[in-house]
Parts: structure tokens; sequence; C-alpha cells
């Protein structure tokens, strides 16, 4: 019997341990974890989440530097958040998305024709959405350096805010190259009315 109690034991502890770090300025929210002065911790489980899509060359891409083949980035968004998507089109309140980028590679192995990705990130950056902690519309960014030490949040002024704002499709993300989402919103009508304007033209 003492045997048998000891786990659930333990997942009270856990809990216990939940409950005390939510309400102040560390503590979880969502996928994403906070240190006591606000910074985010680096989301280590990231590789665990959805994958949505990788970019090749995306030229907005600040990590891409002069004399290496053009750049890949993956984007990864949380499980509980893509469930929450795939049922209502958009992102729920807790969302974080992760974008990490790798240098292309072509020669090497086997490979003749092509690009792969090779090495460690060489930029990570996180997105998240949480209305309680940043007011507003709720999104931020944090970016991480390859210590990976906690973050402070990249300021309002800064230009990531301005172009998800404008030119994300669905609610500051970029929906319009995340294929598997795409669908989902055009046919929940989550789409921003800036890109179906920009869509119709393209259309024409
Ligand atoms: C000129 C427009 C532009 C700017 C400025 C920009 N981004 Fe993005 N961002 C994009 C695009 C386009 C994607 C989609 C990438 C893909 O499809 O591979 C993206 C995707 C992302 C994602 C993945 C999740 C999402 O929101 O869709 C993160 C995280 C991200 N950017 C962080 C940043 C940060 C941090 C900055 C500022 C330092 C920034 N971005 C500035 C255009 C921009």
């Amino acid at each position: 019997m003492a045997m048998r109690a000891l786990p659930i034991a333990l997942g009270a502890l856990a809990l216990a341990g939940l409950l005390a770090t939510a309400g102040s300025a560390g503590g979880t929210a969502g996928a994403v974890q906070y240190d006591a002065s606000g910074k985010m911790l680096f989301p280590a489980d990231y590789r665990t989440w959805i994958f949505l899509t990788s970019g090749h060359g995306m030229s907005y891409n600040p990590a891409a530097s002069a004399g290496h083949e053009p750049a890949f980035d993956n984007v990864f968004v949380d499980p509980a958040s893509y469930r929450s998507f795939l049922a209502t089109g958009t992102w729920p309140d807790g969302t974080a998305l992760a974008l990490e980028a790798r240098h292309g590679t072509s020669h090497g192995s086997i490979n003749k024709a092509g690009a792969y990705q090779s090495g460690e990130p060489i930029g990570f950056e996180v997105h998240v959405k949480d209305k309680a902690r940043f007011g507003g519309d709720g999104w931020a960014f944090f970016g991480f350096g390859r210590d990976h030490a906690a973050s402070t949040m990249t300021p309002k002024d800064a230009s990531c805010y301005a172009c998800h704002a404008a030119n994300g499709a669905v609610d500051h993300t970029f929906v319009q190259f995340y294929p598997t989402l795409l669908p989902i919103a055009r046919a929940k009508g989550t789409l921003i009315p800036a890109y179906l304007a920009q869509e119709a033209a393209e259309g024409e």
C-alpha cells in the first residue's frame, strides 16, 4: 500500500510547487515559464512541440549572414495551443511559438543537390500570448542566445511587433506560411482583412 501511494504523493508535491509560483512574477502561463524578475526561461522542451514549417533563406531572417548558404528556420507551437487552433482557427491565451534558425549546407555526406540543415541553432526566438502578463493584445517576443540564459522581453517598439501585427495572416502570426493551419483559418474565417485584401489583389 505504501508503495502504491508514493506516486500520488509526488504528484501532489509537484502541483503544490506549481501553485506556489502561479500569481507571482515567476511561474507558468501556458507553455513557458518565467523567473521571479519576469524573464522568460529557455523552453528546453520546444523540440517536442508541434512542427509548423521550415522556411529556407527567407529574406527577413536576421540570422542569415553573409558568406553562408541560405539558412533554414523551423517554427514550432506548443501542443495545447495547436489543438485549440485546430478547433477555433486562432490562438488561445498562453500560446507559445518558437522559431529556430540553422545553417543550410549543400555539400556533405552523400548529398549532391539541394540543401539540408546542419549544426546547432544560430538563432532562437519565442513569440508568446499572455494578456494578463503583457496587457493589450497579449503578444510579446523573447530572444535567446547560445547560452540559453533567461531572456528579457523584446521592447514593444522593436520592428518585430509592427511587422507581425501588420502582415501575420492570423493574430500576429504568419499562418500564411504554415500550410497545415492556413486552410483551417480560412474555414473558420480568422484571416485578417489586410491579408485577404492582399490575396485578392494577387489573384487579379
Ligand atoms: C519584416 C517582417 C518581420 C519582422 C520585422 C520580424 N518577423 Fe518574425 N516572422 C516573420 C515571418 C514572415 C515569419 C514566418 C517564418 C516562416 O514561415 O518560416 C516569422 C515568424 C516568427 C516566429 C514564429 C511564430 C510566428 O509568430 O508566426 C517568431 C517567434 C518570430 N518571427 C520572432 C520575431 C522576432 C523576435 C522579431 C524581432 C527581432 C521578428 N520576428 C521580426 C516576419 C517578421
